[in-house]
């Protein structure tokens, strides 16, 4: 494509889907096919994906085209007639959570699932106040929206939310470490909650991403979510898991939570659960669901149709068949060990951080001052994508390049990411 055609096309979609649709990079990618971890552009150029964690057994997985292709060439309905599809993957999705989390409700988006899980706090606790943290995105539902510093909602935030800071170690509050720090996030939390009761507002519980992904990636002050949680549950509160992000093998285990070994009352799953098709599932102690449903009628047109469970049936089976949560560990601690090589070389990299394929490497000013790099991340991600790796940035500061590559990614791949990032810094 000539500049002047990538012009026409950009400005095409402005004049159709109107300004405020941000695009990836300076200079937009136009992508046409993808395989595997590898996505090609219309002028026939190869990138490697290093940035897209919703195709995570791959792009255009056979197993999955295949799965897609049988269903909707047979019957493609909703979940008010029978239906084998919805109940098999039910049983397989559940069975990888811990016994307690035994029900589950679908629907279509990661916001979706985040807005049934608020109500079903509500309606459990009869609370009304929300904790989240202060760097971050749940959805976008007029409910959801409140829960999200990443976006200011219309109309502004409502008496019932309270934003604690993320636990950071790295730039940590007030220079503490250890214990001591996770007792300090974690008091915050306790903070929030007691002003919630000098509101006189009802407390209903806390969401938050277990990786604490929109936030950057912070290596989590060991001890704190159980301790934070200790503090919501004391008060009558649930702990709701947003794995839209962390989910389905991203961090080398099965879910996010599983890193503080706290069993969340609810789990909110979206993004990889289709492979790039759109189903989202909200999974809670049964109890919690069920009280639910008998105030309030659950029905998602599109969630759970035979045709979304076939093809999350076939991501839970490649991801099975293929090792993929192995593969997230072995391949992520492989790259977690050469971003701390590029550490000890790059002035620039102030911290690296990550889990399984999920990356962030927090880029400074200044070592000792840790002063966030946020241009030069822009420059680093746009660099990328011109030597043909894709990656984006993340974080309070927005100065953290966040990798989060197909499950699938190889050692191969990890040094082609490795070298380029190594030669971009270099010349940064
Ligand atoms: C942690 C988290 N939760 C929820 C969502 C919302 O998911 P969706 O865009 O599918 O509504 C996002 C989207 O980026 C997310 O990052």
């Amino acid at each position: 494509m000539t500049h002047a055609d990538v012009h026409a096309l950009t400005e095409r979609r402005e004049r159709l889907l109107g300004p405020g649709n941000p695009l990836f990079y300076d200079e937009p990618v136009h992508l046409v096919r993808g395989e595997g971890v590898w996505l090609h552009d219309a002028d026939g150029n190869r990138y490697l994906d290093c940035y897209n964690n919703v195709p995570c057994v791959g792009h255009c997985h056979p197993r999955v085209v295949e799965a897609l292709c049988a269903q909707a060439g047979t019957l493609n309905t909703h979940t008010r007639y029978l239906h084998e599809n919805i109940l098999d993957y039910a049983e397989s999705l559940l069975s990888k959570f811990d016994a307690s989390l035994d029900r589950v409700a679908l629907a279509c988006t990661g916001s979706e699932a985040n807005d049934l899980a608020l109500r079903v706090a509500r309606v459990n606790t009869g609370g009304e106040g929300f904790i989240c943290t202060n760097a971050t995105y749940h959805g976008n539902t007029t409910a959801v929206g409140q829960l999200n510093s990443i976006f200011q909602p219309i109309g502004g935030y409502g008496e019932h939310i309270r934003m604690v800071p993320w636990p950071d170690a790295y730039r940590a509050l007030n220079d503490l470490s250890g214990d001591e720090l996770a007792d300090a996030y974690a008091d915050e939390v306790k903070q929030a909650i007691d002003s919630f009761a000098e509101a006189g507002i009802p407390f209903a519980g806390m969401l938050v991403c277990p990786i604490f992904a929109n936030e950057g990636l912070p290596d989590v002050p060991p001890g704190y979510m159980a301790k934070a949680v200790a503090h919501v549950r004391e008060a009558g509160g649930l702990y709701i898991a947003d794995e839209v992000q962390s989910g389905f093998g991203r961090t080398g285990r099965w879910w996010g939570h599983q890193q503080s070994a706290v069993v969340p009352d609810i789990v909110t799953l979206g993004k990889p659960m289709g492979a790039g098709h759109p189903i989202s599932g909200v999974v809670a102690r049964g109890a919690l669901l069920d009280n639910y449903r008998a105030h309030e009628m659950y029905f998602n047109t599109f969630g759970g149709n035979p045709v979304s469970c076939a093809v999350a049936m076939a991501v839970l089976d490649v991801i099975d068949d293929e090792e993929l949560v192995q593969n997230a560990a072995d391949v992520g601690n492989y790259v977690l060990g050469c971003f701390n090589d590029l550490k000890s070389r790059h002035e620039s990299i102030g911290d690296v951080r990550g889990s399984g394929l999920f990356f962030g490497i927090d880029l400074v000013e200044d070592r000792d001052t840790k002063a966030p790099a946020a241009d030069k991340a822009r420059a680093v991600v746009n660099e990328m994508r011109r030597h043909g790796v894709l990656m984006s940035k993340i974080g309070e500061h927005d100065n953290v390049l966040k990798l989060r590559p197909p499950l699938c990614f190889s050692r191969d791949n990890a040094d082609q990411l490795v070298e380029t990032l190594d030669r971009v810094l270099e010349a940064a």
